[in-house]
């Protein structure tokens, strides 16, 4: 069974990634952290509250951590449009009920490094919103990343972007933070890029399967997935929509799934630097 910490900014893509690692046999989700990014941190913790929630997971502890960019004080511009986000017309919360249970009162960054620093069986972490909480992390302990058996990221496009001709959100709304991952040194780190969950579309037809099923995961993943496909404004037809995040998840238990951009780190002068002193 593979152990994750999920770094999650909870909008409808991130609700399935996040039901998709709590409930695999094969997966064990240690943890969650959640970061200001598709919503505000207020409603990315609450969204990720409901979903544990909604699927009998309230056990698996939340932990927020950065409500803002870890070195601007915004996103370069207004918020990214996402459904289950802030331009939602259902608003910023998910549509299943409010969380009964409520946040640790830890914060991310504390947690992520007292985990991984006292992990004694290897811990893989999965980001799939803006990298601001890791990096936060990495800057407390610039270490940090050596006891991490592997990072999969959700983030970058190299022919497909999403929020502006060339960005996708995730290293957009913090770049800074992405270039401080990218070159701390983690052993295997996997980008998974749009170019990738573009690739992995989910059909009309799939989300009347997952209604079939008759559980509580299936029924709130065909309603955000259905969410998504009707919002979706991409070239993906108005049939289907891609499911980042629930994409790095899939990766874990399949890796042959998706076109992954595996890599060892970047050297550490391989990615422009921009706040390191000439
Ligand atoms: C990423 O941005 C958000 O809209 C999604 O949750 C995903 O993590 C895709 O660019
Ligand atoms: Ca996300």
């Amino acid at each position: 069974v593979r152990r994750l910490i999920m770094d999650v900014d909870t909008g409808t893509d991130d609700a399935v990634a996040l039901m998709f690692a709590a409930l695999r046999p094969d997966l064990e989700l240690i943890g969650v952290t959640t970061v200001n990014g598709n919503v505000p941190l207020a409603a990315t913790t609450d969204n990720t509250l409901r979903v544990l929630d909604w699927i009998g997971c309230a056990g698996v502890p939340v932990h927020p951590g950065l409500a803002r960019p870890i070195v601007r004080p915004d996103f370069p511009s207004a918020r990214h449009f996402d459904s289950g986000g802030a331009d939602d017309p259902h608003g910023t919360a998910l549509d299943i009920p409010e969380p009964s249970s409520r946040a640790q009162a830890q914060g991310a960054v504390g947690y992520l490094i007292e985990t991984l620093r006292k992990a004694v069986e290897p811990v893989t972490l999965v980001a799939v919103g803006p990298l601001s909480n890791i990096a936060a992390a990495l800057a407390l302990d610039p270490g940090l990343a050596g006891p991490v058996d592997e990072i999969v990221i959700m983030g970058g496009g190299h022919a497909t972007a999403n929020v502006t001709a060339s960005a996708e959100f995730n290293i957009w709304a913090d770049p800074e933070a992405a270039a401080m991952v990218l070159t701390a040194g983690f052993p295997t780190l996997t980008l998974m890029t749009l170019d990738a969950t573009h690739r992995a579309v989910v059909t009309r037809e799939a989300c009347r399967e997952l209604a079939g099923l008759g559980t509580s995961a299936g029924t709130a993943a065909a309603r955000f997935i259905g969410r998504r496909i009707d919002a979706y404004f991409g070239g993906t037809g108005d049939d289907a929509a891609p499911v980042h995040d629930v994409v790095c998840t899939a990766y874990l238990v399949r890796p042959t799934w998706s076109g992954q951009v595996r890599s060892r780190s970047p050297s550490k002068r391989s990615v422009p630097r921009p706040w390191a002193a000439p």
